[in-house]
């Protein structure tokens, strides 16, 4: 099959909801388990345009099959900074095209300065943590009762690419100790 990777164009948006809300509704891996109105999916893919985020569709003819956005987060010392989602119909999934739209999508946004990018995943969303696993993504954290459905909670990593050198996690200094005793101290409860 031949799949063009796009910018999303907003003649593509009634296309993109229908595939947003089909792996919304079938997965429960996203934050929502339906697709946002046509007009708001709008003003998302519009903010993204004018804030130089990236928003990308998979298409299969006009059919959108896939997406990918990394929104730059707001404010001066951290647009540096991108937030992933994405998506694939069930039945374009395990040809590979996660990882393409995915790689299009990072290399996108570094190309417009986003240095960072990170996403959080439901720990036992398996498919996705090995792409993300084999893309670079590495786990910082895990966030309890992150997401509540049907009154269930699951438990997120919190994942992240950083494409400048990072430091050692304590660099030698006078904080170490101080950073060390605030990560190791549980929360009660
Ligand atoms: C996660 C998702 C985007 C992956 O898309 P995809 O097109 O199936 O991914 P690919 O075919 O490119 O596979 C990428 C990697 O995923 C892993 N993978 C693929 N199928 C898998 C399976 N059935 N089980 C476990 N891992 C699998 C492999 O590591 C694969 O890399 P490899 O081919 O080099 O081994 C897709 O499953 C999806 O849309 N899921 C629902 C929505 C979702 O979870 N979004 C992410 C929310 S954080």
């Amino acid at each position: 099959m031949f799949i063009n990777i796009l910018k999303t164009r907003f003649v593509d948006t009634p296309s993109l909801r229908e595939c947003i809300d089909n792996v919304s509704r079938e997965t429960c891996f996203l934050a929502s388990n339906e697709a946002p109105s046509l007009q708001d999916l709008e003003r998302s893919v519009r903010a993204c345009l004018e804030s130089d985020s990236v928003h990308l569709v998979a298409l299969d003819g006009n059919r959108v099959v896939a997406w990918a956005q990394i929104v730059r987060a707001e404010g001066t010392s951290v647009a540096h900074r991108g937030d992933l989602g994405m998506g694939v119909l069930p039945s374009y999934r395990g040809y590979g095209l996660g990882k393409r739209i995915l790689r299009e999508c990072i290399s996108a946004a570094h190309a417009r300065g986003i240095d960072r990018v990170e996403l959080e995943v439901r720990t036992d969303n398996r498919r996705a943590l090995e792409l993300y696993r084999g893309s670079g993504f590495a786990v910082e954290s895990i966030v309890k009762m992150a997401m509540k459905i049907d009154g269930t909670y699951h438990e997120t990593f919190r994942m992240s690419l950083n494409s400048a050198p990072m430091h050692a996690s304590f660099p030698p200094g006078e904080d170490a100790d101080d950073k060390r005793h605030f990560l190791n101290n549980e929360s009660p409860g």
